[in-house]
């Protein structure tokens, strides 16, 4: 590595494609850098396995191979949505779990870094989807690992997105960030006032770009049945050849998004054989329309869940593949018009956003209170809001007052948790109710934004401690130094 550049990169594993941003400094000037394939796209997240040789394949080759590699290879695509599946695949003799597959993806990424630049990729800060689960934040901190990527920090996609187009939108101070991909649309309705950047409203759905290309496909072949007169089920077509169909309708989706007509062929399409198809942009408008109304409502859905009024919404960003789909943007336009802000290489954005983030540390601040509710119904604070979250550890103290073998302790602070079952929300821990005993309470928050409370007797040994772990921590970022003023 040269000497007086440094390098902070970002990383959007998404679920189809994955970007890796990096900003390299040079005498205080940072220029980012995109890592993606020959021409410059970002890398599918595509791993294929040979079943007779166990040789991986990944990235953008797999993809151009799809059709010669169907055969002899299993395709594993959309890992991030399987990400923390139990389920382990034997392929020529290796056992994979969904995180071996998620590292080679990550190995593809670090090692395209490596080829372009030379640069040995060690750490990064990976945007994940809001509501990512615990679980899925800590597979995927391992899948990085072991391609010897250590992830610095995590940051919301919505927020890395927002980031990314700081420029245009510093003066905003209520915008929503549409970003629907290929496997998930997430909606986020984002506040920014002097730097601290926090998520009003959070809505998600799993429908995106992958399922729209599973429809079209399915109905494309239902076309094909219909013209060559032999009924057969798209689900009993040998999977190589739904695969086949799914990358044709993906491509023909694309196209529809300029032209209003688009030819797809295939050679060997099972008993079908030989196949051609020509599809209508008002056919697949209609196909898609389902979907399109579900995007918007969730955008409304967001909107209304933030309380503030599409008023109040000064811009709203579009980003992610699917949301260039012609329909939707017809529809957009009629209803958003002006708001609608859309970002240059919108495939980047997270990426970079990331990347920013790495450069720039700011952090997490609490966003929320939790505490325990006492016998007496008073409230013990144990995280106050504002906190910076990082490395944030808290010890407590309890004496025991009332006569059970037990102590309870019961949290609160959040409407979530408190309308959550008593059982999920009560950590009880076992006692022996003498006079000197005490309840000592570690609580703190772990790398992957998850509040952690571990609490036991003194007097009794560590196999009674018990814990209590609460994955919905709302937090707000807030970059350093920045004090952005209205209308600026
Ligand atoms: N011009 C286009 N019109 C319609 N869809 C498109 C277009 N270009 C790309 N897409 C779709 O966008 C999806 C990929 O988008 P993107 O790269 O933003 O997803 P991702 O980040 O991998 O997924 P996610 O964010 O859900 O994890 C694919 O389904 C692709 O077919
Ligand atoms: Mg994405």
């Amino acid at each position: 590595m040269a000497t007086g550049l440094k390098y902070y990169f970002g990383i959007d594993f998404g679920t189809t494609n994955s970007a890796t941003v990096g900003y390299v400094v040079m005498d205080q000037k940072p220029e980012a850098v995109k890592y993606g394939d020959e021409e410059g796209r970002p890398i599918p997240s595509v791993v294929a396995i040979d079943k007779t040789t166990g040789a991986v394949f990944t990235g953008r080759d797999a993809w151009d191979k799809k059709m010669e590699l169907s055969e002899s290879c299993e395709y594993i695509s959309s890992v991030k949505t399987i990400l923390d599946s139990e389920q382990i695949k034997t392929i020529a003799g290796r056992e994979w779990t969904a995180v071996d597959v998620a590292s080679e993806v990550f190995k593809y990424l670090k090692a395209n870094v490596h080829n372009r630049t030379g640069i040995d990729m060690e750490e990064a800060t990976v945007a994940i989807p809001v509501g990512f689960s615990a679980s899925k934040r800590a597979k995927l901190r391992e899948a990085a690992k072991k391609a010897g990527i250590h992830i610095s920090s995590f940051i919301s996609e919505p927020t890395a997105a927002f980031f990314a187009n700081y420029n245009e939108l510093k003066s905003s101070s209520v915008v929503a960030i549409f970003d629907w991909g290929g496997g998930t649309l997430d909606v986020s309705i984002l506040q920014h006032v002097n730097g601290k950047v926090s998520e009003l409203a959070t809505v998600g759905r799993g429908i995106a770009g992958d399922y729209i290309d599973d429809k079209i496909a399915k109905r494309i072949h239902a076309k094909i049945a219909r013209k060559k007169g032999v009924e057969k089920a798209f689900a009993d077509m040998p999977s190589s050849a739904q695969d086949m169909m799914r990358v044709r309708a993906e491509r023909a989706k694309r196209m529809l998004g300029d032209d209003d007509t688009a030819t797809i062929s295939i050679n060997n399409y099972g008993v079908y054989g030989a196949c051609r198809e020509t599809l209508e942009y008002d056919w697949f408008a209609d196909i898609v329309d389902p979907e399109v109304t579900m995007a918007m409502d969730c955008l409304e859905e967001a909107i209304r869940q933030s309380g503030v009024g599409l008023a109040n919404i000064d811009r709203i960003v579009m980003v992610g593949g699917s949301s260039n789909l012609r329909p939707l943007l017809e529809k957009m336009n009629d209803k958003y018009g002006d708001k609608l802000f859309f970002p240059e290489e919108t495939m980047w954005n997270v990426g970079q956003g990331a990347a920013m983030l790495a450069m720039t540390p700011g952090g997490y601040y609490a966003n929320q209170s939790i505490g325990i509710v006492l016998s007496d119904n008073a409230y013990y604070e144990i995280l106050k809001p504002d906190t910076p979250i990082r490395g944030w550890e808290h010890t407590c103290h309890f004496g025991i007052v009332d006569s059970s073998k037990e102590a309870r302790f019961v949290f609160g602070g959040s409407p979530d948790i408190e309308a959550a079952p008593e059982r999920y929300k009560t950590l009880t821990i076992p006692a022996y109710r003498f006079l000197q005993e005490q309840i000592i309470l570690n609580a703190s928050v772990d790398q992957n934004m998850v509040f952690i409370a571990i609490a036991g007797s003194n007097m009794r040994p560590a196999e009674f401690r018990r814990l209590w772990e609460y994955t919905q921590l709302k937090c707000y970022y807030k970059l350093p130094g920045k004090q952005v003023q209205h209308g600026e």
